[in-house]
């Protein structure tokens, strides 16, 4: 199949991108560079370096290799820069979202395959989450993804483009060659991991008077590579489906920072600071829909698991792709 990629230098696009290459798809990249890395692209996949804000562009390049399915990661993914600066994830998320399904309309191209989150449902009432849950976002990062999922069922509706949401826990891990690599880090598992390689003194732990077993969040982590395959049975799907990816587990960030100090052997100093705004205390996906229906099934489910090949990475790339 010949796949058109966005964001496929970021993290779980570049892991998508290397599980493509390995299936023998013909995939083009298109990235803006902005915040994806050209060395996390596997030999084999195309470069175009561009932003979806120039649909023009992405017609363009549509048209040129003949694209039948995208896959869309780029995307402005932090919840709590959301919160700071709603217009940045509404028109990068939405807005150039909308440019690339117009670019897909005018290409003719037929299916999209959309990076979707947990953070469409909000505070969840009933855990776990399962995808017929209300959606209710708590920060403008959710709404943005929620917003792009309602264009897409009407773009489906309408103009019968294909379309698959899959909906994301907690990305995490790496792969042997490609890792999680964000500037600013915000996300949990790498700070972690920071302190462990020596590069800050401590990690914060937000907020400790959550309603959970030990007043910490808990998240469902999921390794990076099961979500790249979900991406891969997902090819085959015609109409509108939205699907969660999350193994079902919850792991409070108390749980994640002691499961750091095993595989690490460090010690990782932590401390207790306020909650971050937009965290929802719990969630924890509910996934026996695409387990049932496209045969999913995530293979790298523990912590230790999880967080032991995000450490084998960082230890290697202690700078990142730099
Ligand atoms: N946390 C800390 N200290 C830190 C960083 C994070 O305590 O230094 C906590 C957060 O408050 C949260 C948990 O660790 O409770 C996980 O935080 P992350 O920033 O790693 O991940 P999020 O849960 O905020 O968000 C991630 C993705 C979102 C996605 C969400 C869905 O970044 O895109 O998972 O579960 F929507």
């Amino acid at each position: 199949m010949k796949i058109l990629v966005t964001g496929g230098a970021g993290y779980i696009g570049s892991v998508t991108v290397a599980e493509l290459i390995e299936r023998g798809q013909e995939v083009v990249v298109l990235d803006s560079l902005e915040e994806g890395h050209r060395e996390a692209i596997t030999r084999g996949a195309r470069l175009v370096v561009g932003a979806l804000a120039d649909g023009a562009n992405t017609e363009k390049v549509l048209r040129e290799y003949g694209i039948e399915v995208v896959v869309h990661f780029a995307a402005y993914s932090l919840v709590g820069e959301s919160m700071e600066n709603p217009a940045k994830y509404f028109i990068n998320n939405v807005v150039n979202g909308l440019k690339l399904l117009e670019a897909m309309r005018g290409a003719g191209t037929g299916k999209i395959i959309f990076s979707s989150s947990a953070a469409t449902y909000g505070s969840p009432t009933r855990v776990p989450i399962t995808e017929d849950h209300p959606t209710v976002p708590i920060n403008p990062y959710g709404e943005s993804k929620l917003f792009f999922e309602k264009i897409l069922h009407r773009y489906h509706a309408a103009y019968g483009i294909d379309c698959i949401s899959l909906r994301y826990f907690n990305a995490s891990g790496a792969t042997h060659e490609l890792g999680e690599d964000h500037d600013p880090e915000t996300h949990l598992i790498p700070l972690v991991l920071r302190v462990a390689l020596g590069q800050s003194p401590s990690v914060k732990i937000f907020g400790t008077d959550y309603e959970t077993k030990d007043g910490t969040c808990v998240r469902d982590y999921v390794h990076v590579s099961d979500l790249a395959a979900a991406h891969v049975l997902a090819l085959s799907c015609h109409g509108e489906h939205a699907y969660n990816l999350g193994d079902g587990h919850g792991f409070s960030v108390r749980q994640v920072i002691d499961a750091a100090r095993k595989v690490t052997r460090k010690e990782i100093k932590a401390e207790e600071a306020p909650r971050r705004a937009g965290d929802p205390a719990v969630l924890i996906a509910g996934a026996e829909k695409i387990r049932r229906e496209l045969g999913w099934e995530p293979k790298r489910i523990t912590l230790e698991e999880i967080i032991g090949s995000a450490w084998e990475w960082m230890e290697k790339h202690p700078k990142g792709y730099k």
